[in-house]
């Protein structure tokens, strides 16, 4: 559109985009011609610009322009322009068997990439050698690491904030994977940990009693603990226990409250109006934990300590929501460290799921079941056969087993060398599997011994509200 076009209010530019961006799916749906499509498009694209001029926002659809301030979110491509990833709290998909585009993601959700120059300081910063969750672009993207870590360098500590929505007793191997680099953290940077259990979230959501979420919410503890959490430094909660016992949680989540309109929570969560009114206000819940008056056991009624919330990227929209209130209510932004998705069995097409039990390896399998559910289930991206395998090589980038082997296995050379071999063909896709079959074995042994020795007392421990070893 050029200048000299009468200027539209955000809400005729926001009409028209959708009208368009309903032209362009029309278009495909009817499989009409190219250059009829990318013409469509080309308008499409040009109408979002604009929008973006005159709202200082990115097009979002289903979320009008709102006087108050935006969260800064492009949304899915409203252009429906080969953005097939679907990533939000609830669904993860695509359909690219490498796994979503990650990149992409960085960019349309407005985040950083975590690139080597991070990496390079966080070594410096902690001193210690970069988790390979790190190394390996795992902890792939983040929110304002370089600020934690200049404050950091001055003397000014934050803390950590973690969580898990307890939906059954089952966990798998991938809800392991924040609480490993979460512990890593703790250490390397000795500070203190806060975990949310939301078993009211899983309440709302699904369809169990308030004493079932809340009884997979101390289970859900048990295996947390597990993973070797200090408990001088580490502070579990369940929403359910602590709400109602701390007034200055609740005081936060009714400031978030306030500061958020339905119109927001519905284009960054999608609900509509026919969802209960717990499910529209709890995004407040979550949020409450980045702010360090949140905790008076733990930081008195200091509001303005740093907090780090290291999560997987699904989780993000609670964050952008969180970080476009604090400053409206007098808190520091929580920065951010997202973690990638780890894949199901079947393929990196969908992340592991506890409701899909082939497509995970639990926290509870025997050496057997890994054994039998790798043989059978794990995607790979070897040849039909020997021979071919041999004269082709394998695909790693699509082998579920070798993606496996990125997270557990530790050994960066080891790794490399699997690679190379299985790309190569000289490693047969029955070997890797016994590679990953002889990682996990082990490694899930461990936890389920160190899991036996956490006793109810011990839950109660990490679960009381108490000061943490944390010098202000
Ligand atoms: N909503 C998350 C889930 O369903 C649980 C959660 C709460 C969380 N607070 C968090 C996860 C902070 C990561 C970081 O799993």
């Amino acid at each position: 559109m050029t200048d000299c076009q009468g200027a539209e209010s955000p809400m005729e530019l926001y009409e028209k985009l959708t009208a368009q961006g309903d032209e362009v799916r029309a278009l495909k749906t009817a499989k009409a011609e190219k250059a009829e499509v990318d013409a469509a498009v080309q308008l499409l694209l040009k109408l979002k610009v604009d929008y973006k001029k005159v709202t200082g926002q990115d097009y979002k659809a289903g979320c009008p322009p709102s006087e108050n301030s935006v969260i800064p979110d492009n949304g899915p491509a409203a252009d429906g322009a080969d953005d097939e990833d679907t990533v939000d709290p609830w669904n993860v998909s695509t359909t690219n068997a490498k796994g979503v585009d990650y990149d992409k993601l960085i960019v349309r959700f407005g985040s950083s990439k975590v690139d080597q120059e991070l990496v390079d300081r966080i070594e410096k910063v902690s001193g210690q050698r970069p988790h390979h969750f790190l190394r390996r672009g795992i902890f792939f993207s983040h929110r304002d690491m370089h600020q934690v870590l200049d404050a950091y360098e001055k003397q000014k500590s934050f803390y950590l904030y973690t969580g898990r929505g307890p939906s059954s007793e089952a966990m798998h191997v991938g809800h392991l994977i924040p609480f490993i680099f979460t512990k890593w953290l703790q250490d390397v940077f000795d500070i203190p940990l806060v975990i949310q259990l939301t078993d009211d979230e899983k309440y709302l959501w699904k369809d169990l009693t308030l004493e079932e979420c809340h009884r997979f919410a101390v289970e859900n503890a048990k295996d947390i603990i597990a993973c070797g959490f200090d408990v001088n430094k580490t502070f579990i909660f369940s929403d359910l226990g602590y709400m109602g016992a701390c007034p200055e949680f609740y005081r936060n989540v009714v400031k978030v409250q306030k500061h958020v309109t339905f119109n927001q929570v519905k284009g960054i969560f999608g609900f509509t109006d026919s969802d209960c009114i717990g499910k529209i206000s709890f995004p407040a819940i979550q949020a409450a934990p980045s702010f360090s008056n949140s905790f008076p056991q733990i930081f008195g009624s200091r509001k303005d300590i740093q907090c780090l919330i290291p999560c997987a990227i699904d989780q993000d929209p609670y964050f952008r929501m969180t970080r476009d209130v604090a400053p409206r209510i007098g808190y520091p932004k929580p920065a951010l460290l997202h973690s990638t998705f780890f894949p199901a069995l079947q393929g990196a097409q969908t992340k592991m799921s506890a409701s899909d039990a082939n497509s995970s390896i639990f926290l509870t399998d025997t050496p057997k079941q890994i054994k039998n559910k790798i043989n059978k289930h794990a995607f790979s991206g070897g040849k039909d056969t020997v021979e071919e395998h041999r004269k082709y090589g394998g695909n790693p980038d699509v082998d579920v087993s070798f993606m496996y082997l990125t997270f557990f296995l530790e050994d960066d050379e080891q790794l490399d060398k699997i690679k190379q071999d299985y790309a190569s063909g000289a490693l047969l896709t029955g070997e890797l599997k016994k590679i990953l079959i002889e990682t996990l074995q082990p490694m899930i042994a461990k936890h389920q011994e160190r899991r036996k020795q956490v006793t109810d007392e011990m839950v109660q421990q990490f679960m009381t509200p108490r000061p943490l070893n944390f010098n202000l």
